[in-house]
């Protein structure tokens, strides 16, 4: 299974990355594709330091989506149509939407477009075809980068087609300790988008770190 990221050069892309590749083929995506391999040759190294071998390629975003299964876009919210409007081809992929739509004012505050959340959006403007699900919402991208910590956290993962949802909560499982849960259809997505800058408000009034989300 080959897994690409769009936007894989950015905070949470590039951790993504780091710790999927020891697990599946994985393809770096950016707007330059030269970014795309420095960050590809940069997370080698930093898994080679703690002795995992991995093959990470780097490409432009629209080969990241020409030559995968599962489609991540890693991109920040406010570039998601203007990226979306770029790239084609996204018939019959999953793909996979971490994006958390929202705004530090005072504090940081849920700020959905339209549709209702960020992966309704996406589905909308995408083919029909793509299966989209939303999952990886609640984990701060340091996390994801601090390789030698394992990552103990539940993951809502929404979609509409069971299949598709399957195959990512699949992805989720095999990821350190993450635990995937099934939230239901797409149509959740804004609760569960939603909660990043709740956890965003929570760790700056009680003065902690990356607080994340445990379902038990
Ligand atoms: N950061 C977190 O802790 C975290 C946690 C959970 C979910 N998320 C979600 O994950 C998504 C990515 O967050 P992030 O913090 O990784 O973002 P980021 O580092 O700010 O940006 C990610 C990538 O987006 C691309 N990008 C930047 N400006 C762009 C533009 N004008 N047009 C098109 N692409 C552009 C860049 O890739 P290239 O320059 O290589 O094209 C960049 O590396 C967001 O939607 C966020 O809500 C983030």
């Amino acid at each position: 299974m080959i897994i690409g990221i769009v936007g894989g050069t950015g905070d949470i892309g590039e951790g993504m990355a780091m710790r999927l590749a020891p697990l599946f083929d994985i393809i770096v995506g950016s707007r330059e594709q030269e970014k795309a391999q420095t960050s590809c040759e940069c997370s080698i190294e930093a898994l080679k330091k703690i002795g995992k071998e991995c093959t990470l390629k780097g490409v432009s975003n629209q080969t990241a989506v020409d030559d995968s299964d599962i489609v991540i876009l890693a991109i920040p919210f406010k570039h998601l149509s203007g990226t979306l409007e770029t790239l084609h081809g996204f018939e019959d992929k999953i793909v996979v939407s971490p994006i958390n739509p929202m705004e530090k004012r005072d504090f940081f505050v849920f700020v959905p477009p339209p549709e209702g959340s960020a992966a309704l959006m996406v589905r909308k403007m995408l083919p029909e075809s793509a299966r989209v699900c939303l999952a990886f919402n609640t984990i701060a991208a340091n996390k994801w980068r601090a390789l030698t910590e394992e990552l103990v956290y539940s993951v809502p993962v929404c979609g509409d087609d069971t299949a598709a949802k399957q195959k990512v909560m699949d992805v989720v499982n095999k990821v350190s300790k993450l635990q995937a849960f099934d939230a239901g259809p797409l149509a959740v997505s804004p609760l569960i988008e939603s909660l990043t800058p709740l956890l965003l408000n929570i760790a700056r009034y009680n003065r902690m770190k990356d607080v994340g989300i445990h379902f038990r």
